[in-house]
């Protein structure tokens, strides 16, 4: 595609307007040429803070023009799938955020259209575009410190109204959130350990309400076996105060490797020689900026997602095996 991508996002949101709009603005070959939101005063907003010249208040019609490459949806979980599938059979490429689906059953009828029209279908895994993540991923996958033995995931913070400012309620209702905390911030955790030491075999949880006043969780810890043999364990939660640990351990037969989110990446020789991994060691520019230009990127060269609908898939079955489901 000679020109630039040409972008319509739907969910006018915290997401949209801290993440995903202010990455499209710097990035030069896309231009985001329509938002929709079910609040006009929303969609309006976003439209002037990124001067953005349509605005909709229904995402049928953003797909009804014909000149839009692309959609980015940024809106509460339920509508992922239907808005998805809308997008792909109008000819849209999508980025769709976390999770992809409520249900397996949504994730895979995703899949079957995103294969049907052979259209970028990409899920939101922030995570993967850290930096420093990056980093622990191409360590572990170099060997040098070794074949990885155990990971430890720590993401959590005190909910969606608390610590991240989310701008609509539904967060904490079910039928259109789909879950709790595992759905919301443990998909990442799960993601991420798929990312950095591969595929998930086994996975175990338990899960508690002590927090919020809500019908989910607002806590959890799960383990996991990987298929190389090595075990996980998170802890994922809307429940935690700033303090304490935030980030990723990788302990491996020949080293270990840390991503502390407050102090940074620190690797270990089995020596107990530690080593501060400097900033410029690290590729691109991280977060959702990254995120959201590898997404154009692969619709301008028609190129394939690092992080597809099929990672959407998997991860969404193993957080619902966390529920029981
Ligand atoms: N990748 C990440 O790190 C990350 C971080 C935060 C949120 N998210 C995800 O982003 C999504 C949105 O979360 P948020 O925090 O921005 O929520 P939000 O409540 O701030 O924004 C959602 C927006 O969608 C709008 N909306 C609702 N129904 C709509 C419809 N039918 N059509 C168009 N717009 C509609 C709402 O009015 C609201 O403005 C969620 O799926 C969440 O899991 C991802």
């Amino acid at each position: 595609m000679a020109e630039k991508v040409r972008l319509g996002l739907i969910g006018c949101g915290a997401i949209a307007q801290e993440a995903h709009l202010p990455g499209f603005a710097v990035c030069q070959d896309v231009e985001v040429v329509a938002v929709c939101d079910t609040d006009q005063g929303r969609a309006q907003e976003a439209a002037e803070r990124f001067r953005v010249p349509s605005v909709y208040t229904n995402h049928l019609e953003l797909l009804a023009d014909k000149s839009i490459h692309a959609v980015d949806i940024c809106t509460p979980n339920y509508l992922h799938a239907p808005q998805t599938i809308d997008a792909l059979r109008a000819g849209k490429h999508v980025l769709v955020e976390k999770p992809m689906a409520t249900t397996r059953e949504d994730a895979e009828a995703m899949l079957t259209v995103a294969g049907q029209t052979g259209l970028v279908l990409m899920v939101g895994f922030t995570h993967r575009f850290n930096r420093a993540n990056r980093y622990l991923k191409k360590l572990v996958a170099s060997g040098v410190i070794g074949e990885p033995v155990s990971m430890r995931v720590r993401m959590a913070h005190h909910g969606p109204y608390d610590s991240w400012s989310a701008r609509s309620d539904w967060f904490f209702r079910h039928e259109m959130a789909g879950g709790g905390a595992v759905l919301d911030m443990g998909i990442h955790a799960l993601d991420i350990m798929r990312f950095i030491v591969g595929e998930i075999t086994e996975v175990k949880g338990m899960t508690a309400g002590k927090v919020h006043n809500i019908k989910d969780e607002d806590l959890a810890v799960v383990l996991t076996r990987f298929a190389n043999g090595a075990l996980g364990s998170i802890e994922t939660g809307w429940h935690s105060h700033p303090g304490g640990f935030g980030g990723i351990e990788v302990y491996c037969t020949e080293g270990t490797a840390v991503n502390d989110f407050a102090s940074g990446l620190k690797v270990w020789d089995l020596r107990g020689e530690m080593r501060i991994v400097r900033d410029d060691e690290l590729e691109g520019d991280g977060g959702h900026a990254f995120e959201v230009r590898h997404f154009v990127e692969c619709v301008k060269n028609g190129t394939a997602p690092e992080v597809d609908g099929t990672d959407g898939y998997k991860a969404i079955d193993l957080a619902l095996q966390v529920y029981g489901r």
